[in-house]
Order: structure tokens, then C-alpha cells, then sequence
């Protein structure tokens, strides 16, 4: 008697062990907590901005957009934060940095009697002269886009500032380069909505003078004005 309630017992503490181990395993795989291959906080630094300067969310607008309506007095503001090492007029003196007077369209590297770094004089072979492209991307972070370079300057995050900088810097110059023409590819898109009402009219037409009557019951509404043609247009037709 004893034997068999000891043996129920144990078989009860069994079960239970049993019930236990598959509610932890049912309750792991409901609950899975993922962990990372790495432990720590992911930090992505995009290399690929450092390495050509065009980063994904920044691409440079459309200069012959933009720059006509770019404020030239906003952007001679801007150049105040170039001014603790440049000069922007004719003639002016090198500073910490070179005279900037025709910077735009001026070789990299090239003003005579200023001591570049290597870097800034080794431009001078990936890009052939100083343009809008290439000064917008410079100026957003001078470092990122020419290593090396001694122009120790943080760089101009926003792109308003820059845009404005350089529809102004253009204009220190003995001739300021062209404005090329607007690329009109961004306006296309609005033009395609206005073909729909058009369309829309034809079916209602088809409708209103239905030559059977059976086949004027048998596919009633086929245009998106169904509601007052189709009913007025099938009354008189079944009399006939
Ligand atoms: C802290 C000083 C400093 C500031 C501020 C600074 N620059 Fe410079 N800049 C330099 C130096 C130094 C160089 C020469 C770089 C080299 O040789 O590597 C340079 C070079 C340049 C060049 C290339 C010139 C050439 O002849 O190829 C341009 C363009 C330029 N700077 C524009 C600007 C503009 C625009 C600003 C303001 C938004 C600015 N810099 C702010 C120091 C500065």
C-alpha cells in the first residue's frame, strides 16, 4: 500500500518536473529575446561620405534651379565665417588661407605665392577647375572631401547656407561662370494628372444612347458617372 502511494507520489513530482521543463521551453520559443552578434550600441559611421564627398541625402540641387533664385546678400553673410583666413577681394591679401577672389573656376591648389598642403595641390589632378559641384561639396566638410587639406574649417552643414555662399562667391570674380539652364525633368509629373477627366467622359456618352435596349440593361454602368445617366437612359427603352 505504502509502495504504491510512494510510487504516486514520485510519479506526481514526475509530472510535474515534466510540465515545468516544456512550459520553459514553450515560453523560450514564444519569448525569444534576440541578441546581437556584437554586445554595445550600434554606431554607423558612413564611410562612403568621408570617401567622395556625395553622401546619399545631400546630392547637389539643380544649379540652374536654384541658383537664380539663390539670396546672394544671405550668402555674403555666410562668407563671414570664412573671413578669419580668407579675403574674397580682387587682389586681397593671403591669409591663413589663399585670396579667394575667382575662386570658382580656378584650378585647385593654384594661387601663386600661397603654400598649399599636398592634399590641396593634389586636387588639382582628380578635378580641373574649382565649379558649383565641387566647391558644394568641399564646403560641406572641407576635411571629409580633400583628407589632408590645411583648411581647418568644420564645414557648412546646411545646404541653403552653401547654395547661397556659392551664387555669391560666383560674383567675386572677373567673369563669373554661366548659369546653366534649368534641367526641367522635375516639373514633368503634374502634367499626366490632367489627362483623367477626359477619359472619364466617354463610357457616360456610350451610356446615354444605347442602341438595344437588352444591351443597355445587360452592362448598365461602365463610366465612373454612373449614377444619373444609366437610370434615365433605361426607362423609356423597355416601353419601346
Ligand atoms: C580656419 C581657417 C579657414 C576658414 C575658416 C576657411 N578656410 Fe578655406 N582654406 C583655408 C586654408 C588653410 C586653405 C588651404 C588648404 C590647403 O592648402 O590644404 C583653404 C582653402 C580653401 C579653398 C581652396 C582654394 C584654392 O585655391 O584651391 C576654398 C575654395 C576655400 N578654402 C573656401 C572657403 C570658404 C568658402 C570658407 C567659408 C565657408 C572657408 N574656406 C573657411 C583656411 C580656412
Amino acid at each position: 500500500m505504502s509502495d504504491l502511494r510512494v510510487n504516486k507520489i514520485a510519479g506526481a513530482v514526475l509530472a510535474t518536473g515534466l510540465v515545468v521543463l516544456g512550459l520553459r521551453t514553450v515560453s523560450e520559443a514564444l519569448f525569444t529575446v534576440e541578441q546581437p552578434e556584437k554586445p554595445g550600441y550600434a554606431i554607423t559611421i558612413q564611410e562612403a561620405a568621408a570617401e567622395g564627398g556625395a553622401a546619399v541625402a545631400d546630392t547637389p540641387p539643380d544649379w540652374g534651379t536654384v541658383l537664380p533664385i539663390a539670396d546672394v546678400a544671405a550668402g555674403q553673410t555666410v562668407s563671414g565665417k570664412c573671413a578669419s583666413c580668407h579675403t574674397f577681394d580682387k587682389g586681397g591679401a593671403d591669409g591663413t588661407g589663399p585670396n579667394l577672389w575667382g575662386v570658382m573656376g580656378r584650378k585647385p591648389g593654384s594661387k601663386a605665392g600661397y603654400a598649399y598642403s599636398p592634399a590641396m595641390t593634389g586636387e588639382a589632378g582628380k578635378i580641373p577647375a574649382w565649379d558649383y559641384e565641387h566647391l558644394y561639396e568641399y564646403l560641406k566638410a572641407p576635411q571629409a572631401y580633400v583628407p589632408g587639406t590645411k583648411m581647418t574649417f568644420v564645414g557648412l552643414k546646411k545646404t541653403d547656407e552653401r547654395v547661397n555662399l556659392i551664387a555669391w562667391l560666383r560674383m567675386q570674380n572677373d567673369s563669373p561662370a554661366a548659369i546653366p539652364a534649368p534641367n526641367p525633368a522635375a516639373a514633368a509629373p503634374a502634367a499626366a494628372e490632367g489627362a483623367k477627366p477626359a477619359e472619364g467622359a466617354k463610357p457616360a456618352e456610350g451610356a446615354a444612347a444605347p442602341v438595344a435596349a437588352g444591351a443597355a440593361a445587360a452592362n448598365p454602368p461602365v463610366g465612373p458617372t454612373p449614377a444619373a445617366t444609366p437610370p434615365s437612359g433605361a426607362k423609356p427603352n423597355p416601353g419601346a
